[in-house]
């Protein structure tokens, strides 16, 4: 790939996404891209990652895949493509039906680019025809998920280096936003590929000033946040650590701001519910929206002015990335955390219900080493009912099952030896990850505490320095809020109004 000039991918730029220049990190990046090595991309939020794999697609020969974690985000960005002109893009993902993936599959050599999650790449089927295809670049998009997700709750993810060696090794791509030295380790220790060339960037957005506010209680935080968005009429995004909260403190804004167009979106909706959601907020047509964990990566809205979180997540990374939907235009946006004494009490639950309790390990392995059945397809709802564990939870011992080969094809082993040190190393490997989410946390909640600059200490474990914006920083460095000017609203989009449109077209009223 030596040979494509430099020429070329400017030209490619400006005919296929109407840029006139690369952004910070993308020409470094595609440029060793089409080099044909392996790049662990960290650029910051919103800077344009995409388009790093993007373009690259477009110049090669094969078929580029991106791992993707969120449907909602890969149908966005397949339509973003399409609408820019770039046909031969697809997404295959769980919410199609089989006719609707065959249509795909069949006809693979029709397309660059393809959008698929770590767990369809799991499927024989889709595996098969893609080793009849030639790969020209695996990516993954937001690679930190290997390390934050992979070990429990989707632990495709930790085999993606074995797909990658079955599709032939094509160089690697792995991008993300938010990933310390040791993020960055796990990543390229799970994707075998440990000498991958790194290109990392600042992470900071000096556009967004950060504030922390004490409130008393939860009724507090609501008032509080009623004030400033009567006062401050931007899109708006609030976080919360349930859906029970989303939905209970959207209906009170719903309310008692009458103005305002107010929803929620959290992951127990169903897929064509969220959807409409995220293209309704895209659209201006809400402007508020109360949302867990679920909504936000790949929410590219550049007009999210005030990211507020109402609970807090359990480590700084997931905070960057969800206050990282606000200002992606670069204009002024505030994060702001509302806390009460009392608030880590959630985010530990939470993290002590994504792991299965010592007792719980020691049950299913006591269980499954001593029952006649051997096929553990079978044996599954007997464990979610009897030993009461959630999918999470057994998505870590059952990974451990595999790493420890007390499975072997879905059936379970008979050595005893086996299942005691696989006990022993799983029961270790627990403690490990508990460990590491508390530390996490504990990052996290000194961040709440602190007494010096919020920014400073923020991406202190990330990166060494970062720009310091002269007008807002954060709340110990300026009076954030009382010096912000806001903008207002933007104007609806009207395209979606069609009684309206149709009355300019034919001019009525
Ligand atoms: N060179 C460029 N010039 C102008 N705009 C660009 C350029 N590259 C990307 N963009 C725009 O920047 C926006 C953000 O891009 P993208 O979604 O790829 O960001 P990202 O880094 O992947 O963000 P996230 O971390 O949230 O996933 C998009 O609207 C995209 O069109
Ligand atoms: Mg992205
Ligand atoms: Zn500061």
């Amino acid at each position: 790939m030596k040979e494509i000039k430099e020429g070329f991918v400017i030209e490619t730029l400006e005919k296929h996404f109407g840029f006139s220049t690369f952004r910070t990190g993308q020409k470094e990046i595609i440029k060793d891209i089409l080099s044909g090595h392996d790049v662990l991309g960290i650029l910051p939020t919103g800077t344009g990652k995409s388009l790093c794999y993007q373009l690259p697609s477009i110049l090669f020969r094969g078929i580029t895949i991106v791992v993707s974690p969120l449907i909602s985000l890969m149908i966005d960005q397949v339509k973003q493509l399409k609408a820019k002109g770039f046909k031969r893009v697809a997404a295959i993902n769980s919410m199609m039906n089989v006719e609707q993936k065959k249509a795909i599959i069949n006809n693979l050599n029709q397309y660059k680019l393809i959008y698929v999650s770590p767990e369809m790449l799991q499927n024989s089927w889709i595996m098969k025809v893609l080793l009849t295809q030639h790969i020209s670049l695996f990516v993954i998009d937001e690679a930190h998920c290997i390390s934050q997700w992979g070990h429990e709750f989707r632990t495709d993810y930790l085999k993606l280096k074995a797909v990658i060696s079955q599709l032939n090794n094509p160089p690697v791509l792995a991008l993300s936003a938010t990933a310390t030295p040791e993020v960055q380790q796990d990543i390229m220790h799970y994707l075998g590929r440990p000498k991958m060339l790194k290109r990392i960037y600042p992470m900071d957005r000096e556009n967004i000033a950060f504030v922390i506010e004490h409130t008393a209680n939860w009724t507090d935080k609501v008032d509080r946040i009623i004030n400033l968005l009567k006062e401050k009429q931007v899109p708006t995004m609030i976080y919360f650590s349930s859906r029970m909260w989303c939905e209970r403190i959207s209906t009170i804004l719903g309310e008692r701001l009458p103005n305002r167009n107010v929803s929620y979106y959290h992951g127990g909706m169903d897929s064509e519910d969220r959807l409409l959601i995220q293209q309704q907020f895209m659209n201006n047509q809400l402007d508020i929206i109360c949302c867990t964990s679920a909504f936000g990566m790949g929410v590219d809205k550049p007009d999210v002015r005030l990211v507020i979180h109402f609970h807090m997540p359990t480590q700084l990374e997931s905070y960057i990335q969800e206050v990282g939907r606000a200002g992606r235009d670069g204009k002024q946006s505030v994060g702001l955390v509302l806390y009460s004494n009392g608030d880590e009490q959630i985010p530990l639950t939470l993290i002590e219900q994504e792991l299965p309790t010592d007792k719980q390990i020691q049950d299913v392995f006591h269980f499954l080493s001593s029952t006649t059945i051997r096929e553990l397809p079978q044996l599954e709802e007997a464990i979610f009912i009897n030993l009461e564990l959630n999918e999470t939870q057994w998505g870590f011992i059952s990974h451990q099952l595999e790493r420890n080969n007390l499975i072997e094809n879905g059936i379970l082993v008979n050595d005893h030896s086996k299942w005691r040190t696989g006990l022993e190393t799983t029961l270790a490997y627990r403690n490990k990850r508990m460990r590491n989410k508390e530390e996490l946390f504990t990052q996290f909640l000194s961040w709440i505490h602190s007494t010096s600059c919020r920014r400073e200490k923020l991406y202190e474990s990330f990166q060494n320095g970062f720009t310091k914006p002269e007008l807002l920083c954060c709340d110990h460095c300026h009076s954030v809020l009382s010096n912000w000017q806001t903008e207002g609203l933007p104007i609806k989009d009207a395209t979606y109004n069609w009684n309206e449109k149709l009355k300019k077209i034919f001019q009525i009223g």
